[in-house]
């Protein structure tokens, strides 16, 4: 088991950055027993994503700055994040605690980047919550304690203050969540091929963070716990026996299930939309047809996320001959257009 690629450098006029990757979960965090803590109702497991990153740096504010500041991290080579006053205020709010517990009274300037489009409903909480947790992490070390000393894990349970999700992007290539906080998982499948099918990139109109809530009002909610605790259990057991077909019938069971919720939460809310609807019954037509196939999941969006075994290269090319007059894609390779 590795730890996630975070990284950390102090570059000129002390700014310091680090950079955190992005996460999809497999067994879905959905649902909180605490709400300030993150704390989730189920154990979730996810498969970090490298090639999806934020950038953070941050330096001291001029002295007489009343409060620490959010602005977009404007480098060629990454996309500026947009963040809405909701979103700046989280991410300002993690700061805060970061401090608290290093320590310092201080007051920061935030930027922020990602190393992918950010207006096509790819971003996350999770690698911005991460990329904070460490770049905050690493300026206290250069500039107050040099023997500060977090193992990842610590880190991970500070980020899961910030954003729950962002926990398991310390640790790579597969993360688990549970009671005593997030590790990494020694799984087989350490290297897979990831696609976004990017159904639609219009901004949600329920945020995660109210999805958590939401959730609970719905009837379906009784037995999610003991369902996601279950698929958990026989979601590891397939990956370990390289069972990849019963992985993917999980998978697809799973998500549907966090979607069942929302469907049926009060009030009722829906993100899938017919671009992914008509992609589910064309992907799960193509495992029927050849037994094989990507595992399929969605977010809390209407986005489709599918990830390939190396040696899949065929079935992954013919899903982006398949699908790239219909929508845009995200690959490992970078971002399609819509032809
Ligand atoms: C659907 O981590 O974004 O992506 O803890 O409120 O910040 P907060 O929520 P967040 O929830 C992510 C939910 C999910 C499923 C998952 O990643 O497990």
């Amino acid at each position: 088991m590795n730890f996630a690629t975070t990284s950390a450098q102090s570059i000129q006029n002390h700014w310091v950055e680090a950079s955190a990757p992005s996460n999809i979960a497999l067994i879905k965090y959905m649902g909180k027993t605490d709400v300030t803590a993150n704390k989730p109702s189920n154990s979730s497991l996810s498969y970090t994503l490298d090639k999806l990153k934020t950038f953070v740096r941050i330096k001291l504010a001029d002295s007489g700055a009343e409060s620490s500041t959010w602005a977009p991290y404007v480098r060629d080579d990454l996309r500026p994040i947009e963040l809405s006053e909701t979103g700046r205020k989280k991410f300002i709010d993690h700061l805060d605690r970061l401090k608290v517990e290093f320590k310092l009274t201080e007051n920061f300037e935030i930027e922020s980047a990602n190393n992918f489009p950010s207006d096509c409903g790819l971003a996350s909480s999770a690698s911005s919550f991460a990329a904070l947790t460490m770049a905050v992490y690493e300026w206290t070390k250069q500039n107050k304690n040099s023997t500060l000393s977090y193992r990842p894990k610590e880190l991970s349970r500070l980020s899961q203050k910030g954003s729950g999700s962002s926990c398991r992007s310390f640790f790579s290539s597969w993360s688990l969540w549970h009671e005593s906080g997030a590790e990494g998982m020694t799984l087989p499948y350490t290297y897979l091929k990831h696609q976004v099918l990017l159904c639609d990139q219009t901004v949600k109109s329920v945020s995660s963070s109210k999805a958590h809530q939401l959730v609970t009002t719905s009837d379906l909610f009784n037995g999610r716990k003991e369902r996601a605790e279950e698929r958990l259990k026989n979601l590891v057991s397939s990956l370990r026996e390289q069972n990849w077909s019963a992985a993917y019938k999980i998978c697809w069971n799973e998500f549907w299930d966090m979607h069942m919720l929302f469907h049926t939460s009060n009030p009722a809310f829906i993100y899938m939309n017919e671009n992914s609807i008509k992609a589910l019954r064309d992907l799960s037509e193509m495992w029927a047809k050849k037994n094989d196939g990507p595992l399929i999941t969605m977010d809390a969006g209407s986005n489709i996320h599918l990830l390939y075994r190396p040696e899949q290269k065929a079935a992954y090319f013919d899903v982006i001959n398949q699908f790239r007059s219909q929508m845009p894609l995200w690959t490992d390779e970078g971002y399609l257009e819509k032809l």
